[in-house]
């Protein structure tokens, strides 16, 4: 029996592997189920794909549908159009799919309309706010999807609120947690850590990537001097998405460069989305940006932040799980903080995942940035909340899909 994996993006990767592990763990002891790993190819740079597949052991995708950069519709477009395709060609049994990003949607969609299965591993989640491509991306999954493998007991309700009754929903915790756990003995320091001297509890990490925060220069370049000016002088280890370099290329313009390591390059794609952006490499991991002029909004990048590459998962958990602090807007990064007990501040004014602020370590604090350095004083004063890790959140989740998926597969016959 064939069941398709799905992956596109840099948050599904690590929600994948555990998955699979288990599946191929239950084929050793004679298993009936097979899988074929679909890589939409949304994200495509090693950096932000590859290197994943590598650190974490997943195995080369059986089909890459190649979709690459585009707008939402397009991306949506071109990945149910190739998905489609392949199912037409070589059915399967079921289409897994993880997360909230837009191959995860796509893919759905796809496989409901010629009545192949879905289901959905992280299924339930919401943050209410529409304006966000995940949130839609979520509701439009959910809407069709027969099988839900949850995080939370919040899921649980959400789905129940819509209508989806208790048979379709399968409470198994995080597969996400699944790959830390399995890997906590592996993280290991990026190269320029020495570099740096970072010190354990000294330094901070910070992500920035939704669209809220990064799209629009002068707002984004206001929140990284909050970021400068709350964190005290400490190195703040800010590793660039694509989109985010693509921002600060055009607001900031080419940054000195030091070493020419764990630089961040233009992106060929945004070449040729973005003409106008300048093409030199930005920054490093040393020291830059003091004093350089910032044409827009007349503000200099400040001096104490150290903007380095897309780190690869090891690396990146190791910055993490060592930090003082996560300043963040990501999702899945709030969930990692909880587990590794790091404070996490979230920059962004909703969350789908409440029990990483009711039971973990994290912070809804906004988008405004001075919202930021109140916070902070208080995680100087060591006031911040000790947390602890959610129910079933303990790495056994690829198990308890898989198991249920062999239940629930148990009468097909091929
Ligand atoms: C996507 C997900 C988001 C997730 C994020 C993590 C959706 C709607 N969003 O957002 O939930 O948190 O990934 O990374 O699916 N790019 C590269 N190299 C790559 C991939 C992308 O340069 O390997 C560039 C693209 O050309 C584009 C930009 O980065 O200019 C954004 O990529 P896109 O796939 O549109 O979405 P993300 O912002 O990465």
């Amino acid at each position: 029996m064939l069941i398709d994996i799905i992956a596109g993006a840099r948050p599904n990767f690590m929600k994948i592997a555990p998955i699979i592990h288990a599946l191929q763990a239950r084929e050793r002891d004679g298993g009936r189920l097979r899988y074929r790993l679909v890589h939409t190819g949304q994200h495509y740079d090693a950096r932000m794909s590859g290197d994943f597949f590598e650190q974490l052991g997943i195995p080369t995708p059986d089909v890459n549908l190649e979709v690459g950069s585009g707008t939402q519709a397009e991306q949506t477009a071109a990945i149910m159009t190739r998905y489609e395709k392949l199912l037409l060609g070589q059915p399967s049994v079921l289409c897994l799919v993880v997360g909230d990003v837009t191959s995860t949607m796509a893919c759905a969609i796809a496989a409901q309309k010629l009545h192949v299965p879905v289901a959905h591993v992280e299924g339930g989640i919401r943050s209410g706010d529409w304006s966000m491509p995940e949130e839609i991306n979520r509701m439009v999954t959910d809407a069709i999807t027969n099988w839900f493998f949850t995080t939370s007991q919040e899921a649980n309700e959400n789905l129940r609120r819509t209508g989806v009754d208790d048979e379709r929903i399968f409470f198994v915790g995080n597969t996400m947690i699944d790959t830390l756990l399995a890997n906590m003995d592996r993280l290991r320091p990026p190269a320029f850590a020495a570099e740096l001297g970072l010190q354990p509890g000294e330094y901070f990490v910070t992500t920035l990537h939704r669209p809220a925060n990064v799209d629009a220069g002068d707002g984004f370049l206001h929140l990284l001097a909050a970021i400068g000016e709350g964190t005290r002088g400490l190195p703040v280890v800010f590793p660039v998405h694509p989109r985010t370099a693509k921002t600060l290329r055009q607001v900031a313009g080419p940054v000195q460069e030091s070493d020419g390591r764990a630089r961040v390059d233009a992106a060929p794609d945004d070449a040729r989305e973005s003409p106008a952006v300048p093409q030199a490499p930005m920054t490093s991991a040393c020291p830059v940006g003091a004093g350089q002029p910032h044409p827009a909004a007349g503000t200099a990048l400040p001096a104490n932040l150290r903007l380095v590459d897309p780190q690869p998962y090891l690396e990146f958990n190791w910055l993490v799980k060592h930090a003082r602090a996560v300043i963040t807007d990501s999702g899945g990064i709030t969930e990692e903080a909880t587990v590794l007990q790091v404070p996490c501040l979230t920059l962004r004014d909703t969350t789908e995942r409440p029990e990483t602020i009711t039971l973990g370590t994290n912070e809804l604090i906004g988008t405004d940035p001075a919202k930021l350095k109140p916070a902070l004083d208080r995680l100087f004063a060591g006031q911040w909340k000790q947390g602890c890790i959610p129910p079933l959140w303990d790495g056994h989740t690829g198990e308890r899909i898989v198991a249920a998926l062999e239940g629930l597969l148990a009468t097909r016959s091929r």
